[in-house]
């Protein structure tokens, strides 16, 4: 595993780490920020270089104390036929999908990064004030909107990307804010020796879930 200090300083500089879930899961490569550093740019770099859908993420704790639910327990109740299991068999991360209310279409990079970097300071007044942290998501943003909120329910429960992500940033000591896409490909998702060339050739970090499993679930 690359070392510690190394991760830490990648996301605290504002740079992306790509990270390969699982043989036998998605067998995909997520690109990855620190939700406390994201601005246009890196939306820009999600939205072009990974290309997958640009999700906001934290723990499924953090999500409760906000009263941010589950889309798959929404929709079991409004349209349980339609609450199925994606075919590698998870029940789906995803809660709801929201936007700062300063934000024109909530779509373009620098609406984006402004509803993401918001939820980071929700994310960070929770520990301060639960109180004000719900009431500032409650007032400032509205749903549905162009982020969606991703919720980790612990790696030992669940192995996507949205448990790797917060794991990771744990196991560096930042809050479990992050920022993930996954990388495509012309018509399919990119391959890991693909994402590892283009890892390479940006200088960037390139961590594999089992590599994670080993740090976090000692
Ligand atoms: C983001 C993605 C993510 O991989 C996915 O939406 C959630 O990840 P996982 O199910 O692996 O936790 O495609 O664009
Ligand atoms: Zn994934
Ligand atoms: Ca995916």
């Amino acid at each position: 595993m690359i070392q510690k200090s190394e991760i830490r300083k990648n996301l605290e500089d504002g740079l992306p780490i790509l990270i390969y879930d699982f043989d036998g899961r998605e067998e995909e490569v997520d690109m990855m920020f620190y939700a406390g550093r994201i601005s246009w740019k890196s939306i820009n770099l999600l939205r072009k270089d990974a290309g997958g859908l640009i999700c906001y993420v934290t723990s499924k704790e953090y999500g409760q104390k906000l009263g941010l639910d589950f889309m798959s327990n929404i929709i079991r109740e409004k349209y349980p036929y339609l609450a199925k299991k994606p075919s590698y068999g998870d029940e789906p991360a995803f809660s709801i999908w929201l936007n700062h209310i300063t934000t024109k279409t909530g779509i373009n990079d620098v609406d984006r990064a402004k509803t993401i970097s918001e939820l980071h300071s929700v994310i960070s007044l929770l520990n301060e004030d639960e109180k004000l942290a719900k009431e500032k998501l409650e007032t400032e943003f509205y749903s549905p909107g162009h982020v969606p909120v991703l919720l980790s329910r612990g790696i030992r429960y669940r192995r996507g990307h949205t448990e790797l992500s917060i794991s990771l940033l744990e196991y560096v000591n930042l809050e479990k804010s992050a920022v993930i896409a996954e990388m495509l490909d012309d018509g399919l998702s990119l391959s890991k020796e693909k994402a590892l060339r283009y890892a390479r050739h940006n200088g960037f970090l390139f961590i594999e879930g089992k590599e994670i499993l080993k740090e976090v679930l000692i």
